[in-house]
């Protein structure tokens, strides 16, 4: 999108953040957090859906977080398998396709065999697209890109003149999206986490200490009352983007 700022954001990236503190401050288990995310996971989708958002990108396992305790890693898996068992219906009857990035080979096969198959059922639903970022790391995910452009230069396919943005963009998990035009980052920290890194250069970015469970329409509708008042200047001026 060029300069200015739309209304609605074509593309809206969270990272869902706060779980595991929501819980415990709750003397709660860390996973309680989870499975309470899951109902925000579900608002926020219905209400970006009535917006008219086109893309939804939801971080939801990173591949940083591999590196958790065992016990903490099986629940979120099996919270993801009930979460596409559970949605299923919802998300064929509203039109929404569902969409993956990350290294999902390294998901248990039983949680990779339900996303492909929704995937593959949802594929024609044109009513907005549903992103989840699962096992994502972006530094990973430009790795790949650039191993695939270097072996495409080595077999001569391409030419590394043709090298450019927009070949770059092309060659990420995110080809078909439109760069994130809105970050929100629930939990309080201002930070990317491995988030996207190519794809939000020029992103605007929200960041509340609400928790993602207690993360609900009226707070989504905050931070679209907030991108609303954002001036997207891309390096230029403001008489230049003039609003
Ligand atoms: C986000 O919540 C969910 C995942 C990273 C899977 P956390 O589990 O990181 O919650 P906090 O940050 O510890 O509160
Ligand atoms: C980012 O949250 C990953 C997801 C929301 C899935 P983390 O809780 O893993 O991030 P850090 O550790 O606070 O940077
Ligand atoms: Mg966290």
């Amino acid at each position: 999108m060029g300069p200015g700022t739309s209304a609605v954001p074509r593309h809206i990236a969270i990272i869902m953040d706060g779980n595991g503190r929501w819980a415990r401050s709750r003397g709660l288990a860390r996973v309680q957090g989870h499975a309470e995310g899951v109902n925000s996971v579900r608002t926020v989708t219905r209400a970006c859906r009535r917006l008219g958002v086109q893309a939804l990108t939801l971080y939801s396992f990173s591949t940083e977080n591999w590196g958790r305790p065992d016990g903490e890693v099986s629940a979120l898996m099996e919270l993801l398998a009930h979460y596409l068992e559970a949605e299923r219906d919802e998300i064929l009857s509203n039109g929404i396709r569902l969409t993956h990035c990350g290294e999902i080979e390294r998901l248990p096969d039983g949680v990779q065999k339900l996303l492909l198959d929704l995937e593959e059922q949802s594929k024609d639903g044109d009513g907005m697209v549903l992103n989840l970022a699962l096992s994502y790391g972006a530094r990973q995910e430009i790795l790949r890109a650039v191993r695939m452009l270097a072996a495409e230069v080595k077999s001569e396919r391409i030419t590394l003149d043709e090298i450019d943005e927009d070949l770059l963009s092309s060659s990420l998990y995110t080809a078909e999206l439109p760069d994130p035009d809105l970050v929100i980052r629930t939990g309080g920290e201002s930070r990317l986490s491995n988030f996207l890194l190519w794809q939000v250069a020029y992103s605007e970015f929200y960041v509340t200490t609400t928790s993602w469970p207690d993360f609900r329409e009226p707070d989504l509708q905050l931070a679209l009352d907030d991108f609303r008042g954002r001036q997207r200047r891309y390096g230029l001026t403001g008489q230049q983007v003039g609003s």
